[in-house]
């Protein structure tokens, strides 16, 4: 038999849904992938009982149907300030994964280049290596998680032909500030970069911190991919819907590129997300409340127990400081933090390019009562995991 692709040889499976397989195994809460245990709206399943029954069963127009796209673009034109063109200017996906890969597909062609700060979404790794572009990663510094614009410069020395801009960030939860947006943005300009933004979390953002679409910024909407989800801001991230949002040009590819990849999202699912879609901004002041609720209830939880932890400004995770316990290896401590403690998280290291060992993420997108389970679990950590120092 001849081998399979070398491309792809080097693929793991995805460290975070194994240990949702892990969590399963052994019954533990889990906070690992990152995913509510909480219904979406009501609008949005009311619609969607309603859609089995009318005629949304065949192929949409493969970038999407045209009422989700008119729905899209006006609550987008809305809040990045400019007027999307539902025609020529989105691409409904199959999640933002699929936007992000069908963005890099676009853009890069084998061997180029292309900036990804760490610690990163793991999937960048995977958009990389299957677009077959070279990754240039850039450290972000805790506790802020701030760039070094003289190490972000040196990057673009190497003439990127993109910049991959989680904001904000899945595993860190850093939210960048509107300076730092523009530093990007003159460095982009300068070295004629595009960005590939990841939003997905755009709507979960904490009180002071402010979230700026990259694509607002001056001069900033003919460079950029804005790629974005429904999984999160409506709860529905097993219904696989995602989108671009970029000028024409690249519009056109993007089209194409998804067209081969997926044909379509899903039909009736596309129609029944509409009514979200048509939320005023009460329903996104409301997820932020109930995110923000949650937040703190989980890291008031860690405090008490006096576990060292970032403190997200935006998206919901948090990483935990695991030093203390002396293992070398993170996954080894999760497998054991699953096993003896029943919480389930991920390991830091999959997300860092750097070698960082002593960080495991959690998510709290869970319903209170699960938070409190997995708290009430986490309190007998050190009894059950023996810390080897305390840091
Ligand atoms: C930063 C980031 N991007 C993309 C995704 C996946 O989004 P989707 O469900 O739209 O594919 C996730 C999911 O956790 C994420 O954290």
């Amino acid at each position: 038999m001849q081998k399979l692709s070398d491309r792809t040889a080097g693929f793991t499976d995805s460290v975070i849904r194994r240990m949702t397989r892990i969590s399963n195994r052994y019954g533990a809460v889990n906070l690992s992938q990152g995913f509510p245990d909480f219904e979406p709206p009501k609008e949005i399943l009311d619609r969607m009982a309603q859609t089995a029954h009318e005629d949304f069963h065949q192929y949409s127009i493969t970038w999407g149907a045209q009422n989700l796209r008119e729905a899209l673009a006006a609550k987008q034109s809305r809040l990045m300030g400019r007027a999307i063109d539902p025609n020529g200017e989105i691409v409904v996906t199959c999640g933002s994964t699929e936007a992000m890969m069908a963005s890099m597909m676009t853009v890069a062609n084998p061997g180029d280049k292309v900036i990804v700060f760490s610690p990163f979404y793991e999937n960048y790794g995977a958009d990389t290596i299957l677009s077959g572009a070279e990754p240039i990663y850039v450290p972000l510094y805790p506790p802020a998680f701030n760039f070094d614009p003289e190490e972000l410069e040196d990057a673009f020395r190497r003439r990127p032909k993109a910049l991959i801009l989680c904001n904000p960030s899945n595993p860190c939860g850093k939210v960048f500030t509107k300076a730092e947006l523009e530093t990007i943005a003159a460095l982009a300009v300068k070295y004629d970069a595009y960005v590939i933004t990841d939003e997905v979390y755009e709507h979960i953002v904490y009180e002071p911190n402010h979230h700026t679409y990259f694509a607002s910024l001056p001069g900033m909407w003919e460079r950029t991919v804005s790629c974005s989800s429904l999984s999160k801001t409506y709860s529905i991230t097993g219904w696989r819907l995602g989108y671009t949002i970029a000028p024409p040009e690249i519009t056109e590819r993007i089209k194409k590129v998804h067209d081969f990849l997926t044909v379509g999202a899903v039909a009736p699912l596309q129609e029944a997300v509409i009514p979200g879609l048509k939320f005023g901004q009460d329903y996104y002041d409301g997820l932020l409340a109930v995110y923000t609720r949650k937040r703190d209830l989980f890291l008031r939880g860690l405090d008490d127990f006096g576990l060292i932890h970032t403190i997200p400004q935006g998206a919901y995770y948090v990483l935990m400081d695991i030093s203390e316990f002396g293992f070398d290896s993170d996954l080894a401590f999760c497998e054991v933090l699953a096993e003896k403690v029943g919480v389930g998280a991920v390991p830091g290291s999959s997300f860092f390019h750097e070698p960082v060992n002593h960080l495991v993420r959690f998510h709290f997108a869970k319903r209170d009562e699960t938070l409190r389970e997995a708290l009430g679990r986490l309190e007998s950590l050190r009894k059950k995991i023996p810390p080897v120092k305390r840091s």
